[in-house]
């Protein structure tokens, strides 16, 4: 990833930093990643032991919360190994990314989910980048595959979710996050169909689930029939009106990796729309972690989402790279705000603490009452895919 702006950004920082005393990013980098490479090596011992299983979060006692293959969030925790091995090049962590990462190929012939770019390409994704290994790839095809029959084409979406609470086809704006895994399949194959579900997916997307402001629906139901919009709400925010944080970063990185793929000027438009909403919202705290919903009842006291602000964080230093001077020194700064609170104690997990999870304070579901204030694995994966990314920036 090249970023033009990065020397002048560079020289502003240590300006600040030697003025105020404040650790370099570089420290405050090499320091999370040495940690989290410590704190993943422990959770790799404690799954070793637990054949299938993946971890997923902590109970009320602090213990440690697992999943099979088929659970949403299956593919984070070898997906972060991955990253870890490419941190370290410890083959401790490729040992234990590959064992992981077996746990969840039955998956690739998963078509009751949407969820297989979060599950496959997280996890086979990273692997197939960092070993070519060709049974990956083989997977990952046929998972594609798999994703692609959830595509309905008079609604120009892929449906997220089975029809329920009198929804036939919801849509949720998580699904952004399938796109790069369809784009790699047709990168792979050059077949066009992969590449065409996913931009009509993003046109859709972009016409039904954003209002005038930028903020996003979390879900979108279409009627299966005629293919259009029946309903718009919420299944994790506050309301449905409401800007769930969550499903806020999904969007931005969504867009941002879309215009990656595709040079689309549109995608680019839109995310810098979608961040310039975040980075300017009133409700955004002066550490840059979201509340877990802009508009949740109670702020300041509402609970913080980590994830949120992880996948925002890399997501932003993504764009930054991609956005004019001005947007993009702004992108970074608030990437660079996220990435010292969530390596600050008051998100960072003590070693051996927190289940042996990385980060403290995310939320899954509050209207679910599930997962509040937890650890969970995907604000780990974009936590370190985002220390990453700006480390990639210092050299
Ligand atoms: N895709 C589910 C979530 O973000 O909670």
């Amino acid at each position: 990833m090249k970023n033009k702006l990065f020397p002048a950004i560079l020289l502003c920082t240590f300006l600040f930093t030697s003025c105020t005393g404040e650790k370099s990013m570089n420290k405050v980098i090499d320091e999370s990643l040495a940690f989290s490479a410590r704190q993943y090596t422990l959770m790799a011992e404690a799954l070793n032991n637990k054949p299938d299983l993946l971890p997923r979060t902590i109970d009320e006692s602090g213990t440690l919360v697992t999943s099979n293959s088929g659970w949403w969030t299956s593919g984070f925790f070898p997906g972060s190994l991955w990253y870890l091995y490419e941190y370290s090049k410890d083959d401790k962590f490729k040992d234990a990314a590959i064992q992981m990462t077996s746990r969840i190929e039955n998956e690739k012939n998963n078509t009751g989910t949407h969820d297989l770019g979060f599950m496959l390409y997280c996890s086979f994704g990273n692997g197939f980048r960092l070993t070519g290994d060709q049974n990956y790839k083989d997977v990952m095809l046929t998972g594609a595959r798999s994703l692609s029959t959830r595509f309905r084409p008079n609604i120009g979406c892929i449906q997220s979710w089975g029809s329920r609470k009198g929804w036939q086809c919801p849509v949720i704006i998580d699904n952004m996050m399938n796109l790069e895994f369809l784009m790699w399949a047709f990168k792979q194959t050059g077949d066009s169909s992969f590449y065409k579900i996913a931009v009509t997916h993003s046109d859709t997307t972009i016409k039904n689930h954003f209002r005038p402001d930028f903020s996003t629906w979390h879900v979108v139901s279409y009627d299966t029939i005629r293919g259009k919009v029946e309903a718009k709400q919420t299944a994790q925010g506050a309301a449905d009106g409401s800007a769930w944080s969550r499903g806020q970063s999904w969007g931005l990185y969504g867009y941002t990796v879309m215009y990656r793929e595709t040079g689309l000027q549109r995608y680019l438009d839109q995310a810098e729309h979608i961040a310039d909403y975040l980075i300017n919202h009133p409700n955004l705290p002066e550490d840059k972690i979201p509340y877990w919903d802009y508009n949740a009842p109670g702020i300041p006291d509402a609970k913080k989402d980590a994830s949120a602000s992880a996948i925002m964080a890399s997501a932003l230093i993504e764009l930054s790279g991609y956005a004019g001077k001005e947007k993009g020194i702004q992108y970074l700064n608030v990437a660079e705000k996220q990435l010292r609170s969530l390596s600050s104690p008051a998100y960072l997990a003590k070693e051996g603490e927190n289940g042996n999870f990385i980060l403290k304070h995310s939320v899954g579901s509050l209207p679910a009452k599930s997962e509040v204030d937890v650890p969970l694995t995907y604000a780990d994966y974009y936590y370190i895919e985002a220390l990453l990314r700006y480390k990639k920036l210092l050299k």
